[in-house]
């Protein structure tokens, strides 16, 4: 995600500002820029790709004057990583600065208004209708403009903003989206956590949702969204910086697991208006929709097994078959794809070697390929015909988490605005419309009602090897179970198809053999409980993952794992959550490089 920082006090701003962004280096970001008062005007300096870019640019802030300003390292989302994305934001009168953390779910209407009313835009970003709606209401008082243009402000948001009448101040302003202000000897701060503040003070104050505040060299004062004044505590850090950037969880690959509701509620919220689901950045007309005969999917690692459990919905609803490919296969495979087939290509990084390989190979053949990716402007967001990004935010753990339930998010939304357009679906597109809007509630809830993981994991950490059983969209999650134990916990982990056991594997099912039994798709329910039976029979321990107050699995298994009562079609998003969980306490109690595992990296761009 992207990050603020703002500083006003007896020192140059530019120095502590480029300093404070680089303290947020580690949220990912792909632009930087700084926006400091000088002489009552605001002198805006702005780069793509790395700090040091920016540090150069300003000579390590030497050549911006002055002692107030604002700060920003932008993770792109709407617009490409380009200098007119990046921010500060600058309003037509030159007399507002604004860095935003967040989206503006509205920005679309907003920025038509502001159009209508002659307001030019330079970006294409959701942020820069902030800056306009500022010049807007602003008559004369800076609180009231940030009161007003706050009331039109739908979404997220951490705001920062200068401006050029208040020489000396800074405001900041929070909705959905974390902001600290620091209060100093030298001066006050505002940063998006605290790493950008703790080598200035150590003294801070939280924002609350709803609050902003006025900060000069020797003041801070909060108000609440109707400009009252607050009394606010100042709290003392004792975090020490490392700790910090991992927002206070030991290991990124836990912050990223808990940033999982926020993650999938910003990939569907905007692409849901009225009932049905919306994706403007997909421009494919019904007449192309109907003449796919076939759906491709194609991805690596954890990108395959979302695609492998996404198929299930696709054909479900939109009712044309879905071929699952591995792309380190389906490149060498002389495929058999025409211009009948839609492609979706599925990666979080954008840039692995297979998977853009397979993507070139299915495009000279005819197919239309249509990505999901996260992070913006990667290779194979500009190589494919339509892209449509995930907005997990930056990913840094190895092992992905968030990158893949909002994946698997975005494969939900295709196939029930597929499903409205060619009119394929028997069930009510509102009633899924509405199923979808809850998952980030289930998400938050299937962490929250897991509290046994750990002493789970104490108990299997020691295993020789570990059985992932399920059927249908639960085969499919078995399979990203499996893989998120092996690359972390480096324990031995298989995802078996339940009905497939008798077959030969059941061989292997010994006294103590830990099976993880996933029943959380109600139409094979009975065949799998059938499954967990026989392989108790044969001395399994078998840890049952099921709706909560499922009776009849209580009395066949030994222990449990919960999902709350989803509606089953889009179970399998929630379904993962506690088996990221149980990966991560048993890597724990392995004490592996959670963050780093051995051998693996975070992007595979080499073949
Ligand atoms: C996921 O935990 C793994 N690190 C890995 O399988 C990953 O999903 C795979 O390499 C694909 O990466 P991509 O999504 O960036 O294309």
């Amino acid at each position: 995600m992207c990050g603020i920082v703002g500083y006003t006090g007896v020192q140059g701003a530019a120095p502590i500002l480029l300093e404070g962004l680089r303290k947020l280096e580690y949220r990912g970001y792909d632009s930087a820029g700084i926006a400091v008062m000088y002489d009552c005007r605001i002198l805006v300096s702005k780069v793509t790709g790395r700090i040091v870019n920016l540090c150069e640019k300003t000579q390590n802030g030497a050549a911006v004057p002055g002692t107030t300003g604002i700060g920003h390292t932008r993770w792109a989302t709407h617009g490409a990583p380009t200098e007119k994305n990046a921010h500060p934001h600058l309003s037509n009168d030159g007399r507002f600065a604004v860095v935003h953390n967040g989206i503006i779910e509205n920005y679309r209407a907003l920025r038509e208004e502001l159009i209508g009313k002659g307001y030019v835009f330079e970006s294409e970003t959701d942020t820069e209708v902030i800056v306009h709606l500022m010049e807007m209401y602003y008559h004369g008082d800076v609180k009231e403009a940030l009161i007003r243009t706050s009331d039109r402000l739908h979404g997220s948001y951490a705001l920062g903003v200068i401006c050029s009448e208040e020489p000396g101040k800074i405001y900041a302003v929070r909705e959905a989206s974390p902001l600290i202000l620091g209060v100093g000897i030298q001066g006050n701060y505002f940063a998006s956590d605290v790493t950008a503040l703790v080598s200035h003070t150590r003294n801070v104050i939280y924002l609350d949702d709803g609050e902003f505040a006025e900060l000069s060299e020797n003041s801070v004062t909060v108000y609440d969204c109707l400009g009252k004044p607050l009394s606010k505590k100042i709290a003392r850090i004792n975090w020490d910086v490392q700790a910090a950037e991992k927002g206070g969880y030991e290991h990124f690959m836990l912050k990223e697991i808990m940033e999982q509701p926020g993650a999938v509620k910003a990939t569907i919220t905007p692409r849901i208006r009225d009932g049905r689901v919306h994706f403007e950045e997909l421009q494919i007309s019904d007449e192309e929709l109907r003449q796919i005969r076939r759906i491709v999917i194609t991805a690596c690692g954890s990108a395959y097994y979302a695609g492998c459990s996404g198929k299930y919905v696709l054909e479900k609803l939109v009712r044309i078959p879905v071929d699952v490919e591995l792309a380190s296969e389906l490149r060498y495979k002389d495929p058999l794809i025409d211009e009948h087939t839609l492609l979706i290509v599925i990666s979080q990084s954008g840039e692995t070697a297979d998977t853009i390989a397979a993507l070139k190979e299915c495009q000279q053949r005819g197919a239309k390929a249509l990505a999901i990716v996260n992070v913006v402007g990667s290779t194979i967001a500009q190589l494919a015909d339509y892209t449509v990004y995930t907005w997990a935010g930056p990913e840094i753990a190895v092992a992905t988490t968030k990158g893949f339930t909002t994946q698997l998010s975005v494969l939900y939304l295709l196939a029930v605005l597929f499903a409205d357009r060619l009119g394929t679906c028997e069930e009510s597109i509102p009633e899924l419309v509405s199923a979808l809007q809850k998952l980030p509630m289930y998400i938050q809830q299937a962490i929250d009602m897991n509290h046994r993981i750990p002493q789970l994991a104490e108990k299997y950490h020691g295993s020789r090897s570990l059985f992932f059983i399920g059927r249908n969209t639960d085969y499919a999650i078995a399979l990203e179970g499996a893989l998120k134990m092996k690359e972390i916990s480096y324990l031995h982990a298989e995802a078996y198809a339940a009905g497939e056991l008798k077959h030969g594997t059941i061989a292997l099912i010994e006294d103590h053999q830990p099976v993880i039994a996933l029943c959380c798709n109600p139409s094979v329910m009975e065949k799998t409980i059938n499954n967990i039976i026989e392989v108790k029979a044969r001395g399994a321990e078998v840890l049952a993952l099921t709706f909560r107050n499922n009776q009849k699995i209580i009395s066949a298994a030994d222990d449990f794992l919960f999902i709350p009562n989803a509606n089953p079609v889009f179970a399998a998003v929630i379904e993962i959550i506690p088996l990221q969980l149980l990966a991560y306490y048993t890597a724990k109690e392995n004490k592996c490089d959670i963050d780093k595992p051995r051998n693996l990296a975070k992007s595979v761009t080499v073949e």
